[in-house]
Parts: structure tokens; C-alpha cells; sequence
């Protein structure tokens, strides 16, 4: 599959990650957000974020989602949909998660009534990233 998503594949992509952001566990932000991960073989893995009373251990969603999806066996992604009321970008934290496992992948912001308010990708989001080559002796 190549790197260049169909508006289509977009807009599932979009809805997945709205649907599981239902399922977000928000008692303190009050901010839900959806994730929906494309990986290469075109499986879709959703996270949601989900805070906690101890603030610092609140997770975001795009991260539950590349987590799930390594812990499955997955390691190369085509593009993440994230779901947010106003179309809310990546963390900084999450913009390195999603790095370790490539630039090229595709960003897609949404809004919760599932218009695309932005695309890009990871490489547009966190330039001169720190990555595995940067360990190198
Ligand atoms: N959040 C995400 O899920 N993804 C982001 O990239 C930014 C922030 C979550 C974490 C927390 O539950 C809430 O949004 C407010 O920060």
C-alpha cells in the first residue's frame, strides 16, 4: 500500500477514531480525543486518552494507539486520524512516539464533526527529530 491515503481511506480513518473517542476517559481535562492508526497491511488501531487523578500519568490517545498497535506485532504506519472538539494537534510527547517508527507517516487532524481541518506528516511536525541515528557512535 503507498503512502498516499484515498479521501476515502481519509474519512474512515477519521470516523474510527471518532467512534473510539467515545470511549475516552476524560474526568479531569474534559478533552476527549480519538486516535485511529492505519498500519502498512491496513489494519486500524484506535486509542483513546485517558487521564488520571495523578495528572503527570495521563496518557494521550495517539500514544495508546501506537502502543497497542507495537504490542501487536505492528511497526510501520501509513497514517494516524486524530479526533479532537476543534481539531487539536499532536503533542510533543506523541509527535516523538509516532517519529520512532517514521517520518513519513501521515497526520490527520479532525474536528468531531469529522472535517479534516489539516493534514501533514510526522517530519512536517517535529523537524530535525531525534531518532535512532542520533545514537549512533
Ligand atoms: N491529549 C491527547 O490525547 N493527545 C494530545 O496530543 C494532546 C493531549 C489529551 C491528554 C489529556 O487527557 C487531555 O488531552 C488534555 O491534555
Amino acid at each position: 500500500m503507498k503512502n498516499q491515503l484515498s479521501e476515502a481511506q481519509k474519512k474512515q480513518l477519521v470516523q474510527e477514531a471518532n467512534k473510539a473517542r467515545r470511549f475516552a476517559y476524560t474526568p479531569y481535562s474534559r478533552y476527549p480525543v480519538g486516535a485511529a492508526l492505519l498500519t502498512s497491511n491496513g489494519e486500524i488501531i484506535c486509542g483513546v486518552n485517558i487521564d488520571n487523578a495523578a495528572y503527570p500519568a495521563t496518557i494521550c490517545a495517539e500514544r495508546v494507539a501506537v502502543f497497542k498497535a507495537v504490542s501487536e506485532g505492528h511497526r510501520s504506519f501509513l497514517a494516524i486520524a486524530v479526533v479532537t472538539r476543534d481539531g487539536g494537534s499532536p503533542c510533543g510527547g506523541c509527535r516523538q512516539v509516532l517519529a520512532e517508527f517514521g517520518m513519513d507517516t501521515a497526520i490527520i487532524i479532525a474536528n468531531e464533526s469529522g472535517e479534516i481541518l489539516d493534514e501533514m506528516k510526522v517530519s512536517d511536525l517535529l523537524p530535525r527529530a531525534f531518532g535512532s541515528g542520533s545514537l549512533q557512535p
